[in-house]
């Protein structure tokens, strides 16, 4: 059958032959087997739902087994026997252009070279779905294929409710994925209704299909790296960065060393990990023995040179060893998986790779013990080095959290003295600060900047060049006119376009991202629409990490730099979406979960599909000015410096727009109560 009548066939009348299961390809972990045998009716009664009757004999047991085996029923025997990837959107079915846009997005985020359980469905992070079985994925496809431009389609946590009629201007699809009642979203309320079938993780990206591969990663890590040194280093060159983790986002840290030209040391007790990460270029050597890292460390030092060293062992002896070599750290952080401490997501020192996977399955709470123990250890090391003058940030993986839940010295008193959480009644702050409140939040989100990306609909290399170009000139014609506040911002930003293509961050579609304020999004916007419009590139389809500005409210990431107390309210995510879908995007999407956890985090998408016509250049400049500045309103409400400068400047430029600014109040007054 052909790829086009395979979409529009849907779930197939005659069911399809059972699939092997693919050793080859990398599978979600088992789930846990929460449900009992009257809720795994229930699970099964779910699932055969989308089946004719007569066929729910022979998929009864098949399910149950996936159910009993796997933990969830995804359905593999529908899992479609064309290849899964990004196709040029004229290979689509469709009666709207913006649908057959979407289908891409959709096709890109299952490909297996970009997803990471592709058959699974799950994208990134373990557990950030796309759909949560193959009948869900087979049936948004119809439906996007049916569908014209007066129509919506609502999905909910990957199951299309349906076609609505709807107008033009409206998304082409809304989705919603996670989204619970407050008091149901506990991890194990995720493990449940998830294995019922009624909920999915959507993580950030996947689940509004906005994934790109790994340079989003490398562009937010090459400026969070570049900051930390500007901020309290000097020149990169001869500078040192110390780090752990050669993983799914870790693994862009060496590479983002050197594009702002440090030493990197990456420590990763995986060999596999490493090896990937030296195969695919993203690290440049690996030392297997300490004494032999401290001497090549030294001569890089010497030299100024520009390099990334993966260490294969326990980043807790790195800290240790530069501290007895005295060799001085200029920044610090740490990329294991804290966030699953208990599983694997961080091994303790002391024990080999193979002793902690062993120990982890059979004595837990040993495991348990080791890791605060090897935690504790490497607080300490940290806290020896940063007196030297380190600078030392949490890199949004709960280092802090998990490091004083250990017990180890992270908080510090009014003297500056570093205090265990278990010393102190005290409501203390962590001795160190993370990424967001010291780097991402003052210096990008406030002002606007942040993660914007591309995808040419064509497939077509020379397209995205064309794009690159295009973004680079804007940029530069802006940064002529640009403010003090915002000139490095803007001069990183060209010099990252311009380094892409070198870089060759492609993997999947033929995708950019690159960091912009608000002015900087719908100058680039508009240029594109303008060159779709004289024939010179193909459509382009725009979007944007949820890691922004205005997307998400996550009280320990993207907003920990708000103070006034409301970064544990969600308003921002939930207004940031209602209002992108009535002001022109293709579709939109919020979610529940992503990064830091189900429950942690409310974040929220938008993609939106330019073919040069007059209408895309309406709901470009409708749309994108409030998706960044509705962010920046909020940040200057919450009396963040940056953003009360931004949002002043965006009112300057803008007469409808007319926002509540917030008054100082005098710290002395507040002395005299
Ligand atoms: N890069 C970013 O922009 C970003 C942003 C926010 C949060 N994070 C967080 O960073 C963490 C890492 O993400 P990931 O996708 O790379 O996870 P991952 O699990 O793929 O990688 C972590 C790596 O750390 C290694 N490791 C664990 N303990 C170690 C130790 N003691 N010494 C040396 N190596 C050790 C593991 O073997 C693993 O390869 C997550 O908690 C994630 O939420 C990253």
């Amino acid at each position: 059958m052909s790829f086009k009548n395979d979409i529009l066939e849907g779930i197939p009348g005659e069911l399809p032959s059972p699939k092997k299961y693919d050793p080859n390809v990398n599978h979600a972990p088992k789930r846990r087997d929460i449900l009992t045998s009257e809720e795994k009716k229930l699970a099964l009664k779910n699932a055969l739902r989308y089946f004719d009757a007569r066929h729910h004999e022979t998929l009864l047991p098949e399910f149950m087994e996936e159910l009993n085996t796997y933990g969830r029923i995804y359905m593999y025997r529908l899992r479609p026997d064309y290849e899964m990837y990004a196709r040029s959107i004229d290979e689509y079915p469709g009666k709207s252009v913006q649908a057959k846009g979407i289908m891409l997005m959709i096709q890109n985020n299952l490909d297996p070279k970009v997803a990471q359980h592709p058959h699974e469905l799950i994208t990134y992070g373990g557990n950030g779905a796309v759909f949560q079985n193959w009948a869900q994925y087979r049936l948004v496809m119809k439906y996007l294929a049916e569908m014209t431009d007066k129509q919506t389609l609502v999905i909910n946590s990957g199951h299309p409710l349906g076609l609505f009629p709807s107008h033009p201007d409206a998304p082409r699809v809304v989705v919603s994925n996670g989204m619970m009642i407050p008091n149901y979203s506990k991890p194990d309320d995720w493990e449940k209704f998830n294995a019922l079938g009624v909920t999915q993780y959507g993580q950030m990206t996947a689940g509004s299909y906005m994934y790109i591969g790994p340079q989003g990663i490398v562009h937010g890590t090459t400026i969070t790296v570049l900051n930390a040194l500007r901020k309290y280093s000097k020149d990169p060159a001869g500078a040192l960065f110390v780090t752990s983790g050669l993983g799914g986002m870790s693994g862009a840290q060496p590479k983002a060393g050197n594009i702002a030209g440090c030493i990197t040391v990456c420590a990763e007790v995986n060999p596999k990990a490493a090896e990937t990460r030296y195969s695919q270029g993203w690290v440049d050597e690996i030392i297997t023995d300490l004494d032999a890292l401290a001497s090549r460390v030294k001569k890089a030092k010497d030299q100024k040179e520009t390099i990334s060293l993966a260490f294969l062992g326990n980043v807790v002896d790195v800290w240790e060893k530069f501290s007895e070599e005295n060799i001085k750290i200029d920044i610090g952080s740490d990329q294991t998986s804290l966030h699953n401490p208990w599983a694997g997501g961080y091994y303790p020192a002391g024990l080999s790779f193979e002793e902690s996977n062993k120990l982890m399955s059979e004595d837990p709470a040993a495991f348990k013990a080791k890791v605060q123990e090897s935690l504790r250890r490497q607080v300490k090391a940290i806290n020896r080095h940063t007196k030297n003058g380190t600078y030392f940030f949490d890199y949004g993986n709960a280092f802090l959290l998990e490091a004083s839940r250990a017990g180890a010295a992270i908080l510090k008193d009014g003297k500056g003295n570093f205090v265990k959480a278990t010393e102190t009644e005290e409501e203390l702050d962590f001795a160190y600060p993370s990424y967001v409140q010291d780097i991402m939040g003052p210096m990008c989100f406030d002002y606007g900047f942040g993660p914007f990306r591309w995808v040419c609909a064509s497939g077509k290399e020379e397209d995205l060049q064309k794009t690159d170009e295009i973004a680079t000139n804007v940029l530069a014609r802006l940064r002529e006119n640009a403010p003090g506040e915002i000139q490095q911002q803007m001069e990183d930003n060209i010099r990252w376009i311009k380094g892409a293509q070198e870089n060759k961050l492609v993997v999947g579609s033929q995708a950019r991202i690159l960091y912009a304020d608000a002015q900087g999004r719908m100058e680039i916007a508009r240029a594109f629409n303008e060159a779709i419009s004289r024939k010179e590139i193909g459509n382009v389809i725009l979007g944007r990490d949820h890691h922004d500005v205005s997307g998400t409210d996550s009280p320990y990431r993207e907003t920990s730099n708000i103070y006034d107390g409301s970064r544990f309210t969600a308003d921002m995510a939930i207004q940031n979406v209602i209002g992108d879908s009535f002001r022109g995007a293709t579709w939109v999407s919020i979610h529940n979960g992503g990064g830091v956890g189900w429950g942690e985090v409310i974040n929220g998408g938008f993609g939106m599909i330019l073919d040069g016509s007059k209408e895309a250049k309406r709901r470009l400049i409708s749309m994108l000015f409030w998706d960044v500045n509705n962010g920046i309103a909020r940040r200057s409400w919450a009396r963040n410096d940056g953003a009360v400068f931004a949002i002043k400047r965006a009112m300057e430029t803008e007469p409808l727009l007319s926002v509540t600014l917030p008054n100082t109040v005098e710290e002395s007054l507040l002395k005299t109560l």
